[in-house]
């Protein structure tokens, strides 16, 4: 059909319409992929289930180069079944990827509070000490050569920076002494792998980074073979302007590799009655972001161990799984079809010390 002159001048005025609606989305921020301006190994929190979805599968290979198991090297995944059945494969298929990919691979987490006491409830005495040592030399010996690092133990202060959780590994060997017990058999079981104690919320709330602080200092003085400082990074948006960065200075005076371990940042503020705008919102989180990666890019380059976010799209993120769900937040460096927020430009802007 040949268009007659009411069609070609209606085409132009079409186009523009459309192209006005197309502008109500705000347009992504135009960002580099962040692998290659990181001052450091830039990874992502990795589900296996993910090795099967492309769209994925891309992103990481464009942004990150190094993985993280979100869940499925837990005890709550290797133990479901029992301590005498233990599931590793998503584990192995996790670390195949990665080998495959030629992504390094960060083990998370061999011992947590939050998870085995079920497993381990019917031990006690030697029987508890034997189960306990050999899950850590069976898992850690297990991706003994396939893995760069670990995060030993992970969370062991309290939220209001009070002391030391209670648990069922400190009900047995005290609050330093499953720590300490559970370094030197992470250590026994793979010498080469650099072994991080990892925690949240250091930055934000000052006497649980002050807490997180002793330990170290107090782990150290007795030997405890510990070579790293996981800083989660579980961020929100009205964290003071400067104590992101304080604290990272704060962490970095005992001269260990610091990883920025799980990066997201909620726009959400909780139960507080909040009429910022998205657009607000993202901007107070643009404002964090870039001083925790100014701040990390401001560190010696021994000190900067790796910088990962806790998952790639928004949609990818624990803050977005199941009844959490607000369908609005964006914890995360790109939305739901892979396309940078202005998280991604954030890190960008910060990583250039900007
Ligand atoms: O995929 C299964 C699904 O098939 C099943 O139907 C469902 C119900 O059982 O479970 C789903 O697996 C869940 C998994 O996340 C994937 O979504 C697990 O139950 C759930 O326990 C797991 O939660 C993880 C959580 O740690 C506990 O391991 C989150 O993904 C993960 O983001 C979160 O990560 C933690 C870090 O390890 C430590 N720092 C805090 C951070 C956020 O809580």
């Amino acid at each position: 059909m040949t268009p007659t002159r009411r069609t070609l001048l209606a085409a132009p005025l079409a186009l523009a319409a459309c192209d006005r609606f197309a502008s109500a989305e705000p347009t992504p921020p135009n960002v580099p992929p962040l692998k290659p301006i990181s001052p450091a190994p830039f990874g992502t929190a990795i589900k296996a289930l993910q090795i099967d979805d492309p769209d994925w599968v891309a992103l990481a290979r464009a942004n990150v180069s190094q993985l993280t198991p979100e869940w499925e090297m837990k005890m709550e995944y290797i133990l479901a079944n029992g301590l005498d059945r233990p599931n590793f494969d998503r584990s192995d298929r996790i670390a195949a990827f990665a080998q495959a990919e030629g992504m390094a691979l960060h083990g998370h987490t061999l011992i947590w509070y939050s998870q085995g006491k079920e497993a381990f409830a019917s031990l006690s005495g030697a029987a508890f000490d034997r189960a306990f040592d050999g899950y850590i030399a069976t898992v850690a010996g297990r991706y003994r050569g396939k893995v760069r690092s670990w995060d030993v133990v992970n969370e062991p202060i309290l939220d209001d920076g009070s002391g030391m959780r209670d648990c069922h590994w400190s009900a047995r060997y005290g609050h330093d002494g499953y720590i300490l017990r559970a370094f030197e058999q992470a250590r026994a079981a793979d010498p080469e792998a650099v072994l991080f104690l990892n925690e949240y919320n250091q930055e934000s709330v000052p006497a649980k980074g002050a807490q997180f602080l002793k330990l170290v200092e107090r782990l150290l003085k007795v030997g405890c073979p510990l070579q790293g400082l996981g800083l989660q990074s579980h961020l929100w948006i009205d964290i003071q302007p400067g104590v992101i960065a304080a604290f990272m200075r704060e962490a970095a005076q005992f001269g260990l590799p610091i990883h920025v371990s799980e990066l997201d940042c909620t726009l959400r503020t909780e139960d507080r009655l909040d009429f910022r705008s998205q657009a607000e919102r993202l901007t107070a989180q643009s404002a964090r972001v870039a001083e925790l990666a100014r701040a990390f890019a401001a560190l010696p380059r021994a000190q900067q161990f790796a910088f990962t976010v806790w998952g790639l799209r928004d949609t990818d993120s624990w803050y977005r799984q199941g009844d959490k769900d607000d369908g609005k937040d964006e914890p995360l460096p790109f939305d739901s079809f892979g396309r940078p927020n202005p998280m991604a430009a954030a890190l960008a802007a910060g990583f250039g010390g900007q």
